[in-house]
C-alpha cells in the first residue's frame, strides 16, 4: 500500500515545540510518511526544541540572518520551499500558526497546488496590526488552507464567521497542551546555576519573557522599568527572564535592567526547564502566545503585556489578564497579585480550555479521513 506523504514546515521556537508532538505521532503512524523541513527562520532557539523531541529535519534552509527583515525571510523561504516541494511533491503540508515561515510555506505549497493543513488555525484578534505581521500570517494562511485544526470552538467559531465551511473545520484543542503534559515532571531538577540558587520554596518567583514587534521601543522600555520597580519594593522575588535572542529586545532589556540583584537574565531555556520554571512560578508576565495557553493548564496567573489577546478563552476563564504596556497599569496589577492572596488565589485555578493532551491524535483522526487511506 502506498504511503501517505505529510510534510511539516516550520521554522520558529513555538511552531517547532507545537509541531513536535505531532511530528511524532506521524513517524510511528502506519500509512504515513513524515517529512519535516524547517526554514529555520530561528536557528539556536529551534535547535533546542529539536534536540529535545530528537527530530532530525530531511530539509534545513537555514535562512536566519541577524535582524532579518520581514521581507528576508518571506522571500528566502519562499524560494528555499520551491525546490523541496518539487522533489518531494507531499500530498499535504501542514503549518502551524501565524509567523512568516507559516504564510511562506503555504504560498509555496499553493502554487505547487499541494493541499495545506493548518495547525492551531482560527485565532483572530480582530486587528489586522496586532499582532504585527501574525493576525494578517494566519488570516492569509486560513485562505489557502484546505483543513483548519482549530484549537478551541471560539477559533472555529471565528472561521464560520470568514465563511470557512464547516465540514474543513476540525476541534482538535491545542498541541501545546500535548507538549506540556509530557514535558512538566514534579521531581525536575534544573541544570541551570541561577536557577537552582533559587530556594523555590521561600521566593517568589516572577517569570517574564516578551518579544512581539509591537512591543519593541518605548513599550518594552515601560515593561522593564515595571519590572524595576516591582523589583525594589518586594524582597521576596526572584524576577526571571530567559532573554529571546532577537538583538533589539537584547539591547533593551540590559540597558535597563543589568545590575539588579534579583532580576536574572539568563538566555533562552532549553523547553524542557522552562516549562518546569512555569509550573513553579508565582506569576507570569509576558506578550507570548504560547505561555498564555501553557500557564492556565498550570494554574499560572499570567498578564499579558499586550493591549488585546487572539486567545480570550483563558481570560474568559479568569486566570488571564491584559494589562498592556504601561508602567503603572504593569506594576499596579502584579502588586494587587502580591500582596491580595484572595485575589491570587482566583486567578491561580488551573483550567484548560486549550486542550487536554489529545490534539495530535485528533489532528492525524483528522487526516485519516481525508487521505485516500480511508477510501
Ligand atoms: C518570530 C515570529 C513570531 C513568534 C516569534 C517566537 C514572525 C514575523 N515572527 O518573531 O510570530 O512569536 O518568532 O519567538 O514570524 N534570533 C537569533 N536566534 C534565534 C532566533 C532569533 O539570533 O534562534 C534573532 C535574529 O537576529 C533574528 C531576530 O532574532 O533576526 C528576530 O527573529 P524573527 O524570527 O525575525 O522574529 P521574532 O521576533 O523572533
Ligand atoms: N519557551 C521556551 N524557552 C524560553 C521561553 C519560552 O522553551 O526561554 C517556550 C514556551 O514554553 C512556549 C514557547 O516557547 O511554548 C513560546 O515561544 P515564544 O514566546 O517565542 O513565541 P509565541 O508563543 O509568542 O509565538
Amino acid at each position: 500500500m502506498s504511503q501517505f506523504k505529510v510534510m511539516s514546515i516550520f521554522g520558529t521556537r513555538p511552531e517547532a515545540i507545537k509541531m513536535a508532538p505531532l511530528v511524532k505521532a506521524l513517524e510511528i503512524e502506519k500509512g504515513f510518511k513524515s517529512c519535516v523541513v524547517v526554514t529555520a527562520q530561528h536557528r539556536e532557539m529551534l535547535d533546542q526544541v529539536l534536540n529535545l523531541f530528537k527530530i532530525i529535519p530531511q530539509y534545513d534552509l537555514n535562512i536566519m540572518q541577524s535582524g532579518q527583515s520581514l521581507y528576508d525571510i518571506t522571500c528566502r523561504a519562499l524560494k528555499g520551499l520551491e525546490e523541496i516541494l518539487e522533489q518531494e511533491k507531499p500530498q499535504i503540508v501542514l503549518v502551524h500558526g501565524d509567523t512568516t515561515t507559516t504564510l511562506a510555506a503555504s504560498l509555496a505549497a499553493y502554487y505547487k497546488k499541494i493541499t495545506v493543513g493548518h495547525v492551531e488555525a482560527g485565532l483572530r484578534s480582530g486587528d489586522s496590526y496586532s499582532p504585527f505581521p501574525e493576525e494578517m500570517n494566519r488570516k492569509l494562511t486560513g485562505g489557502i488552507a484546505a483543513l483548519h485544526f482549530a484549537p478551541t470552538q471560539t477559533a472555529k467559531d471565528n472561521l464560520l464567521r470568514e465563511g470557512v465551511s464547516e465540514d474543513s473545520i476540525y476541534v482538535t484543542g491545542n498541541t501545546v497542551i500535548d507538549a506540556l503534559l509530557a514535558t512538566v515532571k514534579e521531581d525536575f531538577e534544573f541544570t541551570n546555576p541561577q536557577l537552582k540558587a533559587i530556594d523555590f520554596s521561600q521566593k517568589r518567583v516572577l517569570l517574564v519573557t516578551t518579544h512581539r514587534r509591537e512591543n519593541l521601543g518605548q513599550p518594552m522600555e515601560n515593561i522593564f522599568k515595571a519590572l524595576a520597580l516591582l523589583h525594589e519594593q518586594f524582597e521576596d522575588i526572584e524576577i526571571i527572564f530567559p532573554v529571546h535572542k532577537n538583538p533589539a529586545v537584547r539591547e533593551i532589556a540590559y540597558s535597563i535592567l543589568t545590575g539588579h540583584e534579583r532580576i536574572h537574565l539568563i538566555e533562552p531555556l532549553d523547553y524542557e526547564p522552562f516549562a518546569n520554571l512555569m509550573a513553579r512560578s508565582y506569576l507570569i508576565l509576558t506578550d507570548s502566545g504560547g505561555l498564555q495557553e501553557e500557564a492556565p493548564a498550570l494554574g499560572k496567573p499570567v498578564l499579558v503585556l499586550r493591549e488585546n489577546t487572539e486567545r480570550p478563552e483563558a481570560v474568559v476563564a479568569g486566570t488571564v489578564a491584559l494589562v498592556g504596556t504601561n508602567i503603572e497599569s504593569i506594576f499596579e496589577t502584579s502588586k494587587g497579585l502580591l500582596v491580595n492572596k484572595d485575589l491570587y488565589g482566583k486567578m491561580a485555578q488551573a483550567v484548560n480550555p486549550y486542550g487536554d493532551g489529545k490534539a495530535c491524535l485528533r489532528i492525524i483522526d483528522s487526516l485519516k479521513d481525508y487521505s485516500p487511506l480511508s477510501s
